[in-house]
């Protein structure tokens, strides 16, 4: 099969999130079951030098006003992935982030950007002779891709069956109705039933409204997202249409991810060496002036720092914690008040408490690989790559029991993991992470969940046949 996969970030490109290592993994493990998988996404700036020569030039026009739109065909160097950019310099090439400006603040021409990149893969996925090659599949991810189903709807041409991944409902691209002719796309799209959300016109319900099949990223996500409780105002929408959605767990990059290959740890490890996961953590320990005790436990966190993640409810359960000995390491960023709140808590306890504000890809191996237990207290996680991560280094997740949380960290019965609690409130977090400390301290139980966990298979070669699975029952509707 051919598939057009469109994201707004793809690893190692660019990253901000899970997004990203999704959109730079699946498509390479479609690939090794030998479909033929082709990227999009824009040419941000600092792209060009990350891959391969440009081996061909398609000037689409300058639709939007903003000056042409080039395609420009290339490679991922690291894994020979075929990938067209989107350029425009007007639109992508700045020195922020994909989204926001150094203050935090969504870009005001969002809509125009990914309506843009929309734009530009429904135009490809509707006319494959512009780039001699014609997709059988348009996979969409976010709202960020969400515009190309509405734009393949407005055309009204033959069109390709279009998949949509809901990464995270909460960002639901949403934007006032002056800016919807900026899109050029067709007025009668803005019913309630099409991509008219709340007064307003919405990326993310596009993708849903328009798509063949929606897909999220794990199966409880998929019916929690039903629910008034974690619907974000689309769980009407969501409902009726359950007979095309469906949740598939993400996979992770075990090449990347894993204790026995990764080289941006100080000492590789297996299930069978975990002496060599001490070094690691007495390394992360030196690194961070923190005490060096190898005999008290560990925490960490790896998040951006938003509400979604709970992470206010470790700040409030950490002291206590701290005071039976604990410590924290911490690398995020995001919601201000949660960066001083980390950095308080740091003051307070310069011993036992590193935080590290920023985004550092190869820090976060040596956490993973370093720390006993991931703190993810999520008050939602449609998948989480994290826990997935921490699981292969023998990093005890202790997680809310919600979306890909639930359906991959287990407390009980013979599958033991991690540690799990339902509730989002502090008590619940500092039982659940008394539990831990308690399973840390009987090193024979908390050998036997580390290993339970490392022995998992969460690869994407393990999923990729519900992919093709899908994409092939669209095809022969
Ligand atoms: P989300 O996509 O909601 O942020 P995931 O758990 O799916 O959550 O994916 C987060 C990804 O981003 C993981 O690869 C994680 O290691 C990475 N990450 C998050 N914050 C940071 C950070 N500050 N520095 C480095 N990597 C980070
Ligand atoms: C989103 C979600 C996260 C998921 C990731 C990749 O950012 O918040 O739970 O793992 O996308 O699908």
């Amino acid at each position: 099969m051919k598939i057009l996969f469109a994201a707004s970030e793809i690893y190692p490109l660019i990253k901000t999130g899970g997004l990203a290592d999704v959109a730079g993994a699946l498509p390479v493990a479609l690939r090794k079951k030998g479909h033929d998988v082709k990227l999009i996404m824009p040419a941000y700036q600092g792209i060009l030098e990350k891959v391969a020569p440009i081996q061909k030039r398609i000037n689409l026009g300058n639709p939007f006003g903003v000056g042409d739109l080039l395609l420009l065909e290339s490679h991922i160097p690291a894994n020979d992935t075929p990938i067209w950019l989107l350029q425009c310099q007007a639109l992508y090439e700045r020195e922020d982030g994909p989204y926001v400006d150094k203050r935090g603040v969504d870009f005001a021409d969002n809509h125009i950007r990914f309506a843009a990149l929309s734009w530009a893969a429904a135009t490809l996925a509707a006319n494959g002779s512009l780039i001699d090659w014609q997709a059988d599949i348009l996979h969409l991810n976010d709202w960020q891709t969400g515009f190309a189903a509405a734009y393949l709807e407005s055309w009204k041409t033959e069109h390709i069956p279009v998949v949509t991944t809901v990464h995270n409902l909460r960002y639901n691209g949403s934007f006032d109705m002056d800016q919807f002719p900026a899109t050029h796309l067709s007025p009668e799209l803005l019913s309630m039933h099409g991509m008219e959300f709340y007064g307003r016109f919405s990326g993310l319900k596009a993708g849903l409204v328009y798509a063949d099949a929606v897909t999220t990223v794990s199966p409880t996500y998929a019916q929690e997202i039903l629910t008034p409780e974690y619907g974000d105002g689309l769980d009407g929408t969501l409902r009726a249409m359950q007979d095309k959605l469906s949740g598939i767990l993400n996979g992770v990059d075990y090449d990347q991810w894993s204790p026995e290959k990764d080289t941006l740890i100080p000492h590789r490890y297996n299930q069978n060496s975990l002496d060599q996961k001490r070094l690691n953590k007495l390394a992360l320990l030196k690194e961070n002036n923190l005490s060096e005790d190898v005999e008290q436990p560990l925490f960490g966190v790896i998040s951006r720092l938003t509400e979604q993640k709970g992470l206010d409810l470790i700040l409030e359960a950490m002291p206590a914690m701290l005071e039976k000995g604990a410590r924290l390491i911490v690398l995020g960023s995001g919601d201000k008040n949660l960066e001083s709140g980390y950095l308080e808590l740091q003051k307070n306890y310069p011993d036992q408490v590193s935080v590290r504000i920023g985004y550092f890809e190869d820090y976060s191996h040596r956490i993973q690989a370093g720390i006993d237990a991931l703190l993810i207290p999520s008050r939602f996680e449609p998948c989480g790559l994290t826990q997935l991560y921490a699981l292969k280094y023998g990093t005890l997740p202790v997680v809310r029991k919600t979306g890909g949380l639930a359906d991959t960290v287990f407390e009980e019965g013979n599958r033991q993991n991690g540690f799990v609690f339902k509730e989002a409130s502090v008590h619940s977090l500092q039982e659940a992470m008394e539990r831990c400390i308690a399973c840390f301290y009987d090193q024979q139980s908390w050998q036997e969940r580390q290993k339970n966990a490392m022995s998992y298979d969460y690869s994407w070669e393990a999923v990729t046949d519900q992919w093709i699975d899908l994409y092939q029952t669209l095809l022969s509707k």
